[in-house]
């Protein structure tokens, strides 16, 4: 009992770091949007902010964009770049940002 007690604790704190990181890890990738998209996701205009955006709109726009079914100038260039494990962090890290403008 104590045993399965233990190792289910360590599951979930492993769990937990490694959403930790996921969200670290997309905040790095997220600086590689913020000339386009601004600081955490907030445009200074022109492009749209990502900052607040609905995580699954992001993941089926940024989805759309890498299979060329939505048409882009840029975006289906980018988002070739990105596993569908970085396309759900940066979608959960954006989600998470508060829109300021
Ligand atoms: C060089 C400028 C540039 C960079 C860098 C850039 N984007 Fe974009 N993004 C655009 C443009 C321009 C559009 C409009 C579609 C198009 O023409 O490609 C767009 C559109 C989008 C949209 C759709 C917004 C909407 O609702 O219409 C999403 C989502 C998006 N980008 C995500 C990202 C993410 C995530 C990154 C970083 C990994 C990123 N972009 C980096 C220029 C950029």
């Amino acid at each position: 009992m104590r045993k399965v007690f233990l190792a289910s604790a360590l599951l979930l704190a492993g769990m937990a770091t490694a959403q930790a990181s996921n969200l670290t890890q997309a905040r790095y990738i997220a600086a590689n949007c913020a000339n386009c998209h601004g600081t955490n996701g907030n445009s200074a205009g022109g492009i749209e902010s990502l900052a607040g955006y609905d995580r699954d709109k992001f993941i089926s726009v940024m989805k759309a964009f890498k299979s060329g079914e939505k048409p882009a100038t840029i975006m289906h260039q980018l988002s070739q770049g990105y596993s569908d494990e970085q396309i759900a962090a940066l979608a959960d890290f954006f989600a998470g940002q508060s829109k300021k403008r």
